[in-house]
């Protein structure tokens, strides 16, 4: 919160209504704030003073002659979430001190919540929505989805793209261009967004949970090598938060083996590794624009391909199995996992500054990184030696050899959120939870995935994020105190 210069905004009870209209026409915010020794006794707004002028009181009468009604105010130790109910209530509301003095004020404008991750609109987005709407094409044909397909082709270095509806249903088209059995199972990481789990799930197959690298999050080759099986048929491996694993070892490992790779690339858009766009080195690689996301169509997903004969049989099964040389004759039992024209339209545009937007997600994770260095209780993750992480979210994690580690972490969530930061845990560890428990592998013990679940935070990172916004997050971090 800033300092302001409250004198236009408080008037003594001995001043006339004269006095208090003026001020409140310099200040603009339609409120001022009457106060006799310096404590605050009432609000009164420009309405007030004309209710009495009707009412027979002149302007030259004392501002303590206006009618006092029922005010609000909160103190200085607010509770945030308070405070934006009252907000959205009465506009203006009083930050008084013990001593009822007042020493701010809080309105909509001065008090933003601060979000994790918000997309950002400002470029060509609603020129091309308006292209498409006035062309008539609002579902899934028009101009902009082979457009939008053709450039992030280009941004990614890949030979076929195609869109779809989601990025779970990016997932699920991956794993239905198998053509897997029923019950084949598809390693995937324990610590991870659920879409992965669910898609396998929803394809029939089993889901084989492996444990995540502690510096990485992302699935530990140790761990992969021991739950996989004869069964095996694919890996979906997770970019978490713009991480990239050691992935050769895994590539070799995965090849010998006869298993297919699905790279989860939802947060990993803009990630390299070895200077090579992440989703090129599996057989599939998808990609979510949830709002989310780094770059955004509301909803809508993506899938790059290695092979031709993938991306042909993908595109059919995306669009109900349909032949494409024989309208409505259907050759396949495929889904409608289609992007509109209008989603596909802001695609183009979020695309045309996705380099911007990358550069300033890294920016904003270095920032806080170097804000923050000196706290010896959390963890930034080292920068790794091939990968180029992207930086979707900016996370830490508290450093689980502190007693009351997990408490901490809530704790400092909990301090943060009150004060109009939305700081968050991250995802938990699947076999956790009672509907996945059944995948678990029992040669393994999530180790490294509980730790993460108790103790990760991840921070605000969207790209219009405002570097004094991450230094009030970072102050506030600075002074939270450990018990
Ligand atoms: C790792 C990961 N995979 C898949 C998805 C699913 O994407 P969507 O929400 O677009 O279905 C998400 C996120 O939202 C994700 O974080």
């Amino acid at each position: 919160m800033t300092n302001i210069n409250l004198v236009n905004l408080l008037v003594n009870e001995s001043e006339t209504l004269r006095s208090a209209l003026k001020k409140i026409n310099i200040s603009g915010l339609g409120v001022c704030f009457l106060i006799k020794d310096n404590k605050l006794i009432n609000v009164i707004s420009d309405g007030d003073i004309r209710r009495s002028l009707l009412n027979n009181l002149k302007l030259s009468n004392k501002v303590n002659k206006v009618k006092l009604k029922k005010f609000i105010f909160v103190k200085e130790k607010h509770d945030f979430l308070d405070l934006q109910n009252k907000i959205s209530k009465y506009k203006i509301v009083p930050i008084l001190n013990d001593k009822r003095e007042v020493i701010d004020y809080a309105s909509e404008k001065r008090f933003r919540q601060i979000p994790q991750s918000e997309p950002l609109l400002k470029g060509n987005e609603l020129k091309y929505i308006t292209e498409s709407i006035k062309s008539g094409w609002i579902s899934s044909r028009g101009k902009y989805v082979n457009l939008f397909e053709k450039k992030f082709s280009n941004f990614v270095k890949s030979p076929y793209s195609l869109s779809t509806s989601s990025g779970t249903s990016a997932l699920q088209l991956a794993i239905a261009t198998l053509k897997l059995k029923k019950n084949d199972e598809i390693i995937v990481p324990d610590y991870t967004f659920v879409s992965p789990i669910n898609s396998i799930i929803h394809s029939n197959c089993k889901p084989v949970l492996a444990d995540v690298d502690l510096e990485t999050l992302c699935i530990s080759f140790d761990s992969l090598k021991k739950v996989v099986s004869r069964r095996t048929k694919a890996l979906i491996l997770v970019h978490l938060y713009g991480n990239s694993p050691e992935l050769q070892k895994i590539l070799n490992f995965c090849k010998k083996n006869n298993i297919k790779i699905i790279e989860d690339c939802a947060e990993g858009f803009g990630t390299k590794y070895k200077k090579i766009h992440v989703g090129n080195f599996g057989d599939f690689g998808t990609f979510s624009f949830f709002g989310n996301k780094t770059i955004s169509t509301g909803e809508g997903g993506m899938v790059i391909f290695k092979k031709y004969k993938d991306y042909v049989l993908a595109k059919k099964l995306r669009d109900h199995g349909m032949s494409q040389a024989k309208k409505y004759w259907h050759d396949e039992i495929g889904f409608n996992f289609r992007l509109t024209n209008i989603q596909a339209a802001v695609g183009c545009a979020q695309l045309e500054n996705a380099n911007k937007f990358i550069k300033r997600k890294i920016e904003i994770h270095k920032r806080y990184k170097k804000k923050l260095n000196e706290l010896n209780y959390i963890i930034f993750p080292k920068d790794q030696k091939y990968t180029k992480n992207s930086h979707w979210l900016s996370y830490f994690k508290i450093n689980d050899n502190i007693k009351n580690h997990k408490f901490i972490r809530n704790d400092l969530i909990n301090y943060l959120n009150k004060k109009g930061v939305e700081i968050r845990t991250g995802f938990f560890s699947a076999q956790q939870m009672k509907i996945y428990k059944k995948y678990k592998d029992k040669k393994i013990n999530y180790n490294n995935s509980k730790i993460i679940s108790d103790t990760i935070i991840t921070l605000p990172s969207s790209v219009n994020l405002k570097n004094k916004e991450i230094d009030y997050i970072c102050d506030l971090i600075l002074k939270y105190k450990l018990n």
